[in-house]
């Protein structure tokens, strides 16, 4: 539910669609100056040019909010984080900035497990006060949908819990934030089952895969398709037997080396493959010819120090290429949208217009909801952010601080009190 709001005096910038913009489509934004948005019951009744009977305060039903001339962008859509875990890893970080690799460190059975150990340990309150915390912080920066994964219990009970969680924390009835849940069980093979990777899938499949579907605790599921983690032959198996169960597919692919994540994506119509590092020529062509969105996560990269995904060679090739942030408390401690944005502008030559486009409509497609949210268009959810300009320019110029003044949500004001 959403109230009755009407937003004037806005400069509306926004992609257009009810699915991924591909390619060259990335830099097509709709400008309307003077613009217009009225939302009736939380959807998107009006947008366009001032009607002319705009006055500030409630009339006609609705509230009236003059925008003062700044930019009216859609929300954004954080469309890959792991935002409900417990513990830290900063003594990790230090080890990685002394040399160490992620993927020694998770050999030695730090990483993932590390905060495995500290997960299970969590109760369920203890999960959800922490994750409010960074759903807080997401409204003030506009994030207006997140998706978030399990993958820090691996066992049944755990997994549940973090998908309890998300789904408590999306039936908050004043939530400024919704919540798409991904079951992500093949994060990491649990020590239980050291040696026996295709044992845990197994069982993945027949125990805890249709009691997430039962419960309808997640909508999606995803798998650390990586060498040492789980195989390609590993993912295919659960992922198809996920799609025949009516999940929408996500994966961890082509993270830390070429072993055809992509190339799986696109075989299996996933809804997107993430990270795509070392993402092959192959994998990247077979991305742009169905509609498997491309989500970039340069916080990781950054993070981890290691070469950014070739955002340019896979819009030229045609691909949906989506933006997110990852917060985790391992590979990508941070959940900023602005470093996010200015990474991806200053390193992964995205322009401005594309940028908007990939964590907007596209993190949407990225999460099957591009029918629903990621552009400012009639039928759509109120789901917008005001900046403190005129221009959506200033997005990538203010490095890591944030330039949103306002949060809308279902047509409710979230003012930034920062
Ligand atoms: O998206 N690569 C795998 N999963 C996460 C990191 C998880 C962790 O290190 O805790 C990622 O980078
Ligand atoms: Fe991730």
């Amino acid at each position: 539910m959403g109230e009755n709001l009407i937003i004037f005096n806005a400069r509306i910038a926004t992609p257009h669609g009810h699915s991924a913009r591909k390619g060259s489509e990335m830099s097509e934004l709709h400008v309307i100056e003077n613009g217009t948005v009225e939302v009736t019951d939380g959807i998107i009744t009006y947008v366009g040019v001032a009607r002319g009977n705009e006055r500030a305060g409630y009339h006609r039903g609705f509230y009236q909010y003059d925008a003062n001339g700044r930019c009216l962008l859609p929300g954004f859509v954080d469309s890959h984080t792991h935002f409900v875990f417990g513990g830290e890893r900063s003594e990790e970080f230090s080890w990685r900035l002394k040399g160490d690799s992620y993927m020694s460190i998770m050999e030695r059975g730090g990483g993932i497990a590390s905060t495995v150990k500290a997960t299970r340990k969590q109760s369920f309150v203890e999960l959800r006060n922490r994750g409010k915390k960074f759903l807080k912080k997401m409204t003030t920066m506009g994030i207006t949908t997140v998706e978030g994964k399990s993958g820090y219990g691996l066992d049944k009970e755990t997994e549940l819990l973090q998908l309890e969680v998300m789904a408590s924390l999306n039936s908050d009835e004043h939530k400024a934030i919704d919540i798409i849940s991904t079951y992500l069980g093949a994060h990491a093979l649990p020590k239980e089952y050291a040696g026996r990777g295709d044992e845990y899938i197994e069982y993945i499949i027949a125990e805890v895969l249709p009691e997430v579907k039962r419960r309808e605790l997640a909508s999606c599921c995803d798998i650390f398709c990586e060498k040492g983690v789980f195989s390609v032959e590993q993912s295919r198996r659960l992922l198809t037997a996920a799609k025949e169960m009516g999940f929408s597919l996500k994966l961890h692919a082509d993270e830390i080396v070429t072993l055809g994540g992509a190339e799986l994506a696109a075989e299996l119509g996933a809804l997107s493959a993430d990270h795509l590092l070392h993402a092959s020529d192959d994998g990247i062509r077979d991305m742009a010819a169905t509609n498997v969105v491309a989500t970039l996560l340069p916080l990781t990269a950054f993070s981890l120090k290691e070469p950014y995904a070739r955002a340019r060679d896979m819009i030229n090739a045609g691909c949906a290429v989506a933006l997110a942030t990852d917060l985790n408390p391992g590979s990508c401690f941070s959940g900023s949208v602005p470093l996010t944005i200015a990474l991806a502008c200053i390193y992964m030559g995205l322009s401005v217009e594309e940028a908007i486009t990939a964590f907007t409509l596209n993190g949407a497609a990225a999460l099957g909801r591009a029918d629903k949210i990621g552009s400012i268009e009639v039928g759509k959810q109120g789901d917008m952010i005001l900046l403190n300009s005129s221009k959506y320019e200033v997005l990538p110029y203010y490095v890591g601080m944030n330039c949103v003044e306002v949060t809308i949500k279902g047509g409710i004001l979230y003012i930034n009190e920062e």
